[in-house]
């Protein structure tokens, strides 16, 4: 990951040179903690990619940011995902590992960030790959309109199973979770299974929990990936893959995060004193004299401090065992105690109080 950053910095360094001269004011540089060594990955090749084996025709191809996947079988290569960061890099990947062409595409779900390279699978060889997608997929697609995300040919709405001479893929959604159309993308003989955007294997999740469109799904989510009998989980995102061990602890990650946000919710309410902090009924009355006529500001302070103290209980645990607690864990809060308001109707000092 970091010699790629250093080489997109080495690009635009003389842009920035240029534009530092002229630049009256900067951004303060941030500095997080130091991240956990269980959470780097393997040494990228010079191109800033690496493919990882699981055996018998699984791979895993990625550029330590971003992760996609290929299995090779006899009849032909089996692509998951086309993850932009990783470009040309997949093909060269797949093109280093077997001669044998690229047949079948599936797409784990819509989103831009992970088969937005789709165009350049979709070109490459004299015949154009099958495309494969749950049914919401191809919808959203459909409506997207891009170039670089071809339409899909077959889709499903539960389960698929393909199958490419001698490798098979278990394709299965399970319901609105991270976005629609997100599916399980299961090797039953190798044990791999990939699900994107969910468990993020050493690290904590991207921002808004990896921007799940429902959180309760999301949380589901990881209980329907240890339901699987897996050996290796791919996870589309950043240095590494995981095991069991991984889904488990990012499983408990979001339980910690959720019961932290509902004691957070709670305290919201309840009267203010030198261990509540969070007490609307202390913390609010400043802020509407400093902000009359203005109702956005109190309902911002008062989930902003609910997310700070939320994240702090939880991080107090983590920050030592995943990656990168106190770059998300202040979002992945705020997106938790969102959802706890409207999905599942804990209101605490927004609920009927009369
Ligand atoms: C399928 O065939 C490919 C190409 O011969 C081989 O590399 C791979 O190990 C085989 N996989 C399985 C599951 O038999
Ligand atoms: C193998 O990888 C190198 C370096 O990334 C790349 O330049 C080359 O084109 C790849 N070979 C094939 C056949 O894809
Ligand atoms: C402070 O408030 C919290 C939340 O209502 C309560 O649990 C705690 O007992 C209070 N502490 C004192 C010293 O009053
Ligand atoms: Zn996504």
């Amino acid at each position: 990951m970091l010699s790629k950053l250093f080489s997109v910095v080495a690009l635009c360094a003389s842009q920035i040179a240029a534009s530092a001269a002229t630049a009256s004011s900067t951004r303060p540089v941030p500095t997080y903690a130091p991240v956990p060594h269980s959470s780097d990955g393997l040494k990228l090749g010079p191109d800033n990619w690496r493919v990882e084996p699981f055996g018998h025709g699984a791979y895993m191809a990625t550029d330590n940011q971003y992760q996609a996947m290929f299995y090779i079988s006899d009849k032909g290569v089996i692509v998951v995902d086309a993850p932009p960061t990783l470009g040309h890099g997949l093909l060269y990947a797949i093109g280093n590992t077997t001669s044998i062409p690229i047949t079948h595409f599936v797409y784990s779900h819509y989103h831009g960030d992970h088969i937005g390279a789709a165009y350049l699978v979709h070109q490459k060889g004299h015949k154009k790959p099958v495309i494969i997608a749950h049914r919401d997929t191809r919808e959203v697609l459909k409506q997207l309109d891009d170039p670089n995300r071809p339409l899909p040919n077959i889709v499903f709405d539960e389960d698929y199973t393909l199958r490419v001479g001698n490798q098979t893929l278990e394709l299965s959604y399970k319901g609105h979770a991270h976005a629609p159309g997100n599916i399980f993308i299961y090797a039953p003989y190798q044990q791999v299974l990939m699900l994107v955007d969910v468990v993020f294997p050493g690290w904590t999740p991207f921002s808004g929990l990896g921007r799940a469109q429902f959180v309760p799904g999301y949380m589901k989510a990881f209980d329907q990936v240890l339901q699987y009998k897996f050996k290796h989980f791919v996870g589309g995102h950043l240095t590494r893959s995981g095991d069991r061990a991984d889904v488990k602890d990012g499983r408990e990650y979001v339980h910690d995060l959720r019961a932290n946000c509902i004691r957070a919710i709670e305290l919201s309410g309840q009267p203010g004193n030198a261990t509540n902090p969070l007490a609307i009924t202390t913390l609010l009355p400043p802020v509407q004299e400093a902000n009359p006529r203005n109702p956005w500001a109190l309902f911002r302070e008062a989930l902003e401090a609910a997310a700070e103290w939320c994240a702090d209980e939880t991080n107090k645990k983590w920050k030592n065992r995943i990656g990168a607690t106190d770059v998300y864990g202040f979002d992945n809060a705020y997106t938790m105690i969102e959802s706890l308001r409207l999905d599942w109707d804990i209101l605490g000092p927004f609920g009927v109080q009369n």
